[in-house]
């Protein structure tokens, strides 16, 4: 299948792309660059790229595609927070766009990255698909938003499917060291020491974003009945973590690094998520299989072969935040996030 991919350029477009080809698809870039030359090791495997800002996309750029994996955005609280209303301008609005000059070319399917994030404060444990969202943020409510603008565009011609990735983690050559899991281990490892704010107990689950690729492929590759208009938990339940755990999963494997914990900080995203319909629902999918413990090791490896120090680990390279801060810095980015 031809596949246009918006966010290609990111941490989980950096990986998902070679998915999709080892898999035969043919895969075709869409994405405005805010991260060029953010490599962590070798730069993403070249494909064909449309640079252009997603509010700003036609019809004539999704004509001849079989699909679209819609990852483009602004993509974690911090940044969501950076400015009111830019969150809702990309994620929301230009989303929409997306969508609709997708549909307006003919384009049957359509893959949306959503997050586990949009069920904000969970009171219960086992959030499954039908549980209410209760989004905390501006980057949480965006993904709800579009997921409804979505499903009232669903239609015989055109099927939606709304992938709800849990917390990802793992080794990308366009690496975030914002996320909870890349976060720890980047600390361990440049110095010797996990000190957190809060007490550690809020739960996340978490997903490696080889298995978010996965689903990617199982979702595009479904029969047209299972997927259309569906909503996907993509994680693990055995990867349902209060962040303590992961701090003591690091230690395991480097025994020399010192944890801390703080009194709580008042965050208050805490989500316990059910993934029974993904492992049961979505033909090929199965279990995810990388676990936190494999992607620890997965970074040490990658730490070592690269000699990763703390400006590394520090640097706006790895952190969405500095790097989007960095270009309007320079008077390159627009407070909209447009290219000046
Ligand atoms: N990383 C996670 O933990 C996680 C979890 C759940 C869901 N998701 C979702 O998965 C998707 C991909 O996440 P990621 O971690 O790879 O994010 P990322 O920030 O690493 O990459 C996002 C990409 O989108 C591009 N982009 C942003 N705004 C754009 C615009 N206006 N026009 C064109 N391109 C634009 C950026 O240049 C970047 O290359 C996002 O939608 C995110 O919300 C991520």
């Amino acid at each position: 299948m031809r596949v246009l991919m918006t966010g290609s350029e990111g941490y989980i477009g950096a990986v998902m792309r070679d998915v999709l080809a080892d898999a035969g698809h043919e895969v075709v870039g869409l994405d405005t660059g805010y991260f060029e030359g953010c490599d962590f090791g070798d730069p993403p495997t070249p494909i064909p790229l449309i640079k252009r800002d997603l509010r700003e996309v036609e019809a004539t750029d999704f004509e001849g595609f079989d699909a679209v994996a819609h990852l483009a955005a602004l993509s974690n609280d911090p940044l969501g927070n950076l400015a009111p209303g830019v969150t809702e301008a990309i994620n929301t609005n230009g989303s929409i766009r997306v969508a609709e000059k997708a549909k307006e070319a003919g384009v049957p399917r359509f893959l949306f990255a959503s997050s586990c994030s949009l069920y904000g404060q969970g009171a219960a444990l086992g959030l499954t698909e039908e549980a209410e969202p209760n989004p905390q943020t501006p980057y949480a409510h965006s993904k709800i938003d579009f997921e409804r603008a979505l499903q009232a565009m669903a239609d015989d011609n055109f099927s939606p499917v709304y992938l709800r990735n849990a917390t990802a983690y793992g080794v990308s050559p366009r690496l975030r060291f914002d996320i909870v899991v890349n976060n720890l281990c980047g600390w361990a490892w440049t110095t010797g020491k996990i000190q957190m704010s809060s007490d550690g107990t809020p739960w996340r689950p978490l997903v490696h974003i080889r298995d978010i690729s996965r689903a990617f492929l199982c979702a595009l590759e479904a029969p047209k009945d299972v997927i259309h208009n569906q909503a996907f938990n993509v994680g693990s339940s055995k990867n349902n973590v209060q962040i303590r755990d992961i701090a003591f999963k690091v230690q395991k494997q480097m025994p020399e690094c010192e944890v801390t914990f703080g009194n709580s900080d008042g965050d208050n995203r805490t989500y316990n998520v059910d993934f029974t319909k993904i492992e049961t629902k979505l033909p090929g999918f199965g279990e995810a299989q990388i676990s936190v413990d494999d992607a620890i090791t997965e970074f040490l490896d990658a730490f070592k072969r690269l000699s990763t120090k703390e400006e590394d680990f520090q640097s706006r390279l790895y952190t969405r935040l500095k790097q989007i801060n960095h270009l309007r810095s320079e008077g390159r980015l627009s407070d909209d996030l447009v290219w000046l």
